[in-house]
């Protein structure tokens, strides 16, 4: 009798890395300069001097942040790690499990990685690691609801409900939402994703939200 796989999100990543595959469209254009325009802007109006990307892909989005020197890029898939490491020899890369013996940073990033995290035990997890993983901030791109996606590698998960009542250290300071909505009719040109901006309760953060990026 045959059983049927449980999907994996971890080798579906690095398989699809691999295969020459991308971390996907909204790394890449119109939506990965929003994402830019933002961060960027908040890593210089909040001064940060450290930066921890969880979940950093292949590259493409990193090439058009503006990051301090220590900035540690980290992700489960072994194949983005090493592209990285080829396009950014001055930055640091490593695995997942490594990061977790790291020196927290001022700002730890989630950009388009939570609806990734098909399998539960996962998303609690990599939730955990990304704000153990931060002293001031944690910035979030991602979708917020529960809801199941007809592509077996994307899973919406309501994580500010998760955040409220695990991390109770933290408070969700802004919600800025997308430039470019999902629309089903234009899928790769808009996005299911809004930033969340986390800090400490006591936190001072200045937050400008571009017009133009
Ligand atoms: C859609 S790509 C986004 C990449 C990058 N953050 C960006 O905005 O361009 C999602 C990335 O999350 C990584 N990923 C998936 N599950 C992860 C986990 N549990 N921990 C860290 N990274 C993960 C994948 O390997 C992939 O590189």
């Amino acid at each position: 009798m045959q059983q049927a796989c449980a999907f994996s999100s971890v080798m579906y990543w690095d398989a699809r890395y691999r295969g020459g595959g991308t971390s996907g469209a909204g790394s890449v254009g119109h939506l990965a300069q929003f994402k830019a325009g933002v961060i960027n802007r908040f890593i210089a109006d909040n001064r940060i001097t450290s930066v921890i990307d969880l979940g950093c892909g292949d590259g493409s989005q990193l090439g058009l942040l503006r990051l301090p020197a220590d900035y540690v890029g980290v992700d489960v898939s072994p194949t983005a790690l090493w592209q990285c490491s080829g396009r950014f020899p001055q930055r640091r890369f490593m695995p997942c499990e490594q990061a977790d013996t790291l020196p927290a940073a001022e700002l730890a990033l989630s950009l388009d990685v939570i609806f990734h995290l098909v399998e539960d035990s996962v998303f609690v997890s990599t939730m955990r690691r990304l704000f153990a993983l931060a002293t001031r901030f944690v910035v979030i791109y991602a979708s917020n609801v529960d809801a199941d996606w007809p592509v077996p590698h994307v899973r919406h998960r309501a994580f500010t409900r998760h955040v409220a009542q695990s991390e109770p250290d933290w408070r969700l300071l802004a919600h800025l939402p997308n430039r470019y909505p999902f629309d089903p009719r234009r899928p790769d040109e808009t996005s299911f994703a809004d930033f969340f901006i986390y800090g400490r309760p006591d936190a001072a953060c200045t937050l400008h939200i571009p017009q133009t990026v």
